[in-house]
């Protein structure tokens, strides 16, 4: 792993043309060069089928799911491969008790996909959807620590915001959902691989991220970690693939009872993914290879100038305390002026607008030239 200082700009590993500024990764990231030249190979593979062997169905999505447990600090066989966040949350749904009268706290403005299945699930269940508003200065932390109490139960949030970036301190969540006996889901689309997260210090019972922003990664590839505690669980689907010797072509109808080990089980039906999973692979161990902890810093650097320029401008961040290394939302009180990203654009400078914020995101193919850009364009235009 790299020290965090010996990090720099890798826009050279990105086909972004030097017109481009994109800082706009909480929408969707750009695959690294090498993964589109592997993703290539997979695809012509599957011209000449009689090349995929036995192993190609097992081994690349292993290798995924190993490296997702390494960024994470968990044992290779907690991690399963899912398609979206969707699909995750199904999997906490289905095993996760509720009682009728008990609470499922979420943060305002959550993303829909880690909101719909508690409040589908709330319903069926008699329970109790309560979400925990927004803070002027960007904690969240004080407000659903203070929240989660012994009818709670289940915890479900995020590391960072997706409208915004505001931080979530999931050291401090994890341990008030163990002292008060609620369960913890996590999605982490938004933050991980770029903001370090360890499973060992968290603890929560999934853990759910996409991979297609941060990660590096193809759209429709994901990954859920399943707490030891609950690899006995349900999984969503019944398929071959997620039972034991599934490796044993000629043998698959003689049904098999026991799943594969570990969080096995919960893997999507064609979890193999010829075309996806090395790209997903290679995004994985480049990131890996960076680490988190070097990536934050080198983001923050940017993320912190951003703040400070936003701010300049008589725009509010949230405090550097409550931020996200990676992603930062520059708040107009009274709503972003319209078509100003349609305006943005058509200088080829990428952001989002999510709420009141211009939401900017920017990933380890940035450096200070893209910020310079952005606030030039803004300056012009505001
Ligand atoms: C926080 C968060 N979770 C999940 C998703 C995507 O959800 P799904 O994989 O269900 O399409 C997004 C997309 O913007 C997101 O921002």
């Amino acid at each position: 792993m790299s020290s965090p200082s010996a990090l720099t700009c890798q826009r050279h590993l990105f086909d972004i043309p030097a017109d481009v500024t994109y800082l706009n990764a909480a929408y969707m990231s750009p695959i690294l060069k090498e993964a589109a030249a592997l993703g290539q190979v997979s695809v012509a593979k599957k011209m000449h089928p009689w090349d995929i062997t036995v192993p190609d169905f097992f081994d690349p999505p292993n290798r995924a799911c190993a490296l997702m447990a390494q960024m994470i600090g968990a044992g290779s066989d907690d991690v399963a491969l899912i398609p979206s966040v969707s699909y995750g949350a199904a999997i906490a749904v289905g095993n996760l008790p509720v009682q009728a009268g008990q609470k499922i706290l979420v943060l305002a403005d959550q993303f829909p996909s880690n909101v719909y299945p508690w409040q589908e699930m709330a319903r069926r269940l008699g329970a109790q959807v309560v979400t925990i508003p927004r803070s002027e200065n960007g904690d969240w932390t004080t407000p659903l620590c203070a929240a989660i109490d012994k009818d709670t139960a289940i915890v479900a949030c995020a590391q960072a915001h997706w409208t915004d970036g505001s931080r979530v301190d999931l050291v401090a969540v994890g341990r008030r959902c163990r002292e008060q006996g609620a369960a913890l889901v996590l999605d982490l689309t938004q933050s991980l691989g770029v903001a370090p997260f360890s499973v060992g210090e968290v603890d929560p019972d999934f853990m759910i991220v996409a991979a297609y922003k941060w990660l590096l990664g193809p759209y429709s590839y994901g990954f859920i970690y399943v707490a030891p505690r609950h690899q006995d669980g349900v999984p969503l689907e019944e398929g071959w693939i997620a039972r034991k010797d599934a490796d044993d072509f000629a043998r698959l109808v003689d049904y098999q009872p026991a799943y594969q080990s570990g969080a096995g089980r919960f893997n999507m039906g064609e979890r193999s993914n010829f075309m996806l999973t090395p790209m997903a692979i290679h995004g994985l161990e480049k990131l890996n290879g960076w680490g988190a902890e070097a990536i934050a810093e080198y983001l923050s650097s940017l993320t912190d100038m951003i703040a400070a320029r936003a701010q300049g401008m008589g725009l509010t961040v949230a405090d550097r305390a409550h931020r996200s290394p990676h992603l930062i939302g520059l708040n107009f009180r009274d709503g972003a002026p319209e078509g100003l990203t349609v305006a943005l654009a058509e200088r080829k400078i990428f952001v989002s607008v999510r709420g009141n914020s211009i939401r900017v995101s920017p990933h380890i193919y940035n450096d200070i030239q893209d910020v310079e850009k952005l606030f030039s364009a803004l300056e012009e235009l505001l």
